[in-house]
């Protein structure tokens, strides 16, 4: 080793100690005649000092910059008094250097590694191992390394594999659209890379192997957002003769067990509340509720119904609902706040908000003067609305009178700093319909994946009103965000080629893409069932960031390029031609 130590490695029981460290110019100051490094590397900072009397490695000293690379040998001192520094593991000694050897030398960085302060994202993901040296995000990386190992630990201390499934596959629906890579060898065929390793941990299932899991890589090319990226992380998990109860049980104690370890100090409701997928629509308009915080929805359709406000009168005519959010303390928001609440609703497809404000008795708002005073006066009694409170409604078919209720929701909870930073409210979320109508081709498609079971009492339904199916599938929500999902599956060909015909995938197309499933259930496939949890987002909230980027070591930008490598980027003719490709303009 070129070292004896690391930089956060010293302390005073070292004194008089000869030592040899390496690490990064962090800062360097001229103080009395005597020059002070602090030098860095991963582990911590280590302060060495070197006197003029030693003129060599003073002249050498004399030169460096920061984020040159030193290698400097010397002997363990205590601190004079007063300079200790408690902040700093190793405050209490530094380093009387003997000799200095530069490794390497370094440009000036294109932004400060010392400081902290903002520093333009894209400069920091086209420098990322220049990022990397700063404190924040190395902590973030090492939180996630943790995670990875506290996950790891609690599945395989319960007999699950750790089983590696393929990058070069077939297409596996998941809803977004899918990487292809070509072929040389096959020309006009194509590999697929994988939206999540779910086929292949089911026929794992069917292989016998029990219980899986797998830190895997996933591809979905979808438009990106904050908790978005096009490749993540998921621990995937799979296992064989289980309920939907024992898959949810292994997993809230294992997330418990994980965020005792990471995040000692924040608090956890157990166990974890459930709520069904209509339940948390229609009380806190969202199916991934943020519950750090209460503002649950009243819905008032029958005190709607045939009322003086046309709005309100029709949609319930025509089955639709009107729901209502009360919040406490809100009759003081201004015009201008409530314009800009009601810009958050639209987004969701309201084609308004309406709202009431009680004050000394009075109300005033809105629909006040067509409702009229005692209607106003029920609806108060039914949201529990009390004197300086706001009532805000939508009027709509349920989802998006509950979803755009829920962007206003989450708007106000953040005007008025309503999460606590230092709650984690895990959630599970059940009851998922079994499928949806998509909203551009208007077609039945599954909500989950297709190889999601129905719940066994619902499957008389399946022909007939696909809609009211229920699947037995669950979200793991956490403080607003979905950090998992996962269902129990289908296991027999018959229940499966049903689902595909129910989703129009005719014979032969189910065949030619899923004819492996198919046939894979022909010989003894167990019952099993199994979860994924997007672990750049679980991070992202452990480390109390913004966006998953803070905790990726080499993310895309928020437009999904790589700015580091600069990729996608062209490739040489020559591949190319050898992969068949021919760029046609469309
Ligand atoms: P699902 O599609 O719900 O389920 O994905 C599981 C979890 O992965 C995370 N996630 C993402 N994270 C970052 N960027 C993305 N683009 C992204 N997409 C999803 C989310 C999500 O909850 N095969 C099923 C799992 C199963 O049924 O076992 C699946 O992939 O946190």
């Amino acid at each position: 080793m070129l070292r004896t130590h690391t930089c956060g490695e010293l302390r005073l029981s070292e004194e008089g100690k000869p030592v040899t460290l390496c690490g990064w110019v962090h800062r360097r100051r001229d103080h009395g005649g005597l020059i002070f490094l602090d030098l860095r590397d991963r582990y911590g900072i280590t302060q060495v000092v070197i006197a003029p009397e030693d003129k060599e490695a003073f002249a050498m000293t004399g030169r460096v910059r920061p984020e040159w690379v030193l290698r400097i040998t010397g002997t363990v001192s205590k601190r004079k008094e007063g300079a200790a520094r408690k902040e700093n593991p190793t405050g209490d000694i530094e380093v009387t250097v003997s000799e200095v050897r530069v490794l390497n030398e370094a440009k000036t960085p294109p932004f400060e590694i010392d400081q902290m302060g903002e520093v333009n994202e894209e400069l920091r993901l086209q420098y990322r191992y220049l990022d990397m040296r700063r404190e924040k995000l190395k902590d973030n990386l090492v939180l996630r390394h943790r995670l990875l190992q506290a996950t790891r630990k609690f599945f395989y201390d319960r007999g699950f594999m750790e089983i590696e499934t393929p990058i070069l596959i077939k297409g596996t629906p998941e809803g977004a659209r899918e990487y292809v890579v070509p072929s040389r060898v096959y020309h006009g065929l194509f590999y697929v890379l994988p939206q999540s390793p779910q086929q292949l941990k089911q026929l794992s299932m069917v292989g016998g192997l029990d219980r899986y899991m797998q830190i895997a890589r996933c591809f979905r090319d979808e438009d990106l957002r904050g908790d978005r990226q096009p490749e993540f992380t998921q621990m995937d998990l799979e296992m064989s003769f289980v309920t939907a109860e024992d898959v949810m049980q292994i997993n809230e104690e294992a997330l418990i067990a994980i965020t005792k370890e990471l995040r000692p100090e924040v608090k956890i409701a157990t166990p974890f509340p459930r709520l069904s997928w209509a339940d948390a629509l229609s009380l806190y308009g969202s199916d991934k509720p943020d519950l750090r915080y209460e503002l649950t929805f009243t819905d008032v359709s029958d005190l709607a119904k045939g009322c003086g406000f046309g709005i309100f009168a029709k949609t319930v005519e025509s089955g639709g609902v009107v729901k209502a959010l009360r919040v406490e303390g809100g009759a003081d928001l201004s015009r201008k706040e409530i314009d800009e609440l009601t810009e958050a609703a639209k987004i969701y497809g309201a084609k308004g908000l309406a709202w009431i404000k009680c004050a000394k008795g009075a109300f005033e708002g809105v629909p006040v003067d067509k409702l009229g005073t005692d209607l106003v006066k029920k609806i108060a009694e039914k949201t529990k609305a009390k004197d300086g409170d706001i009532i805000f409604f939508t009027a709509d078919t349920f989802e998006v009178a509950c979803i755009s209720l829920g962007a206003v929701r989450s708007d106000i909870a953040r005007r008025r700093n309503l999460a606590d930073p230092d709650v984690f409210a895990f959630a599970w979320i059940t009851d998922f319909p079994m499928f949806e109508i998509e909203k551009e081709t208007k077609e039945l498609q599954a909500m989950h994946h297709p190889f999601t079971r129905p719940k066994d009492t619902d499957i008389d339904l399946l022909e007939k009103e696909p809609l009211k199916v229920k699947a037995e599938a669950y979200d793991i929500v956490l403080n607003g965000y979905e950090i998992g999902g996962g269902s129990v599956r289908i296991h027999e060909r018959s229940l499966q080629k049903r689902i595909f015909d129910i989703l129009k995938i005719s014979d032969e197309d189910s065949e030619r893409r899923f004819g492996h499933m198919l046939r894979a259930f022909e010989f003894g496939a167990p019952p099993h069932g199994g979860i994924a949890w997007g672990l750049d987002r679980m991070a992202m909230l452990y480390a109390k960031e913004p966006n998953i980027r803070e905790v990726i070591a080499f993310p895309k930008d928020q437009k999904g390029k790589d700015l580091l490598l600069g990729a996608p980027s062209v490739i040489p003719e020559k591949q190319m031609k050898e992969l068949g490709i021919k760029i046609v303009k469309v």
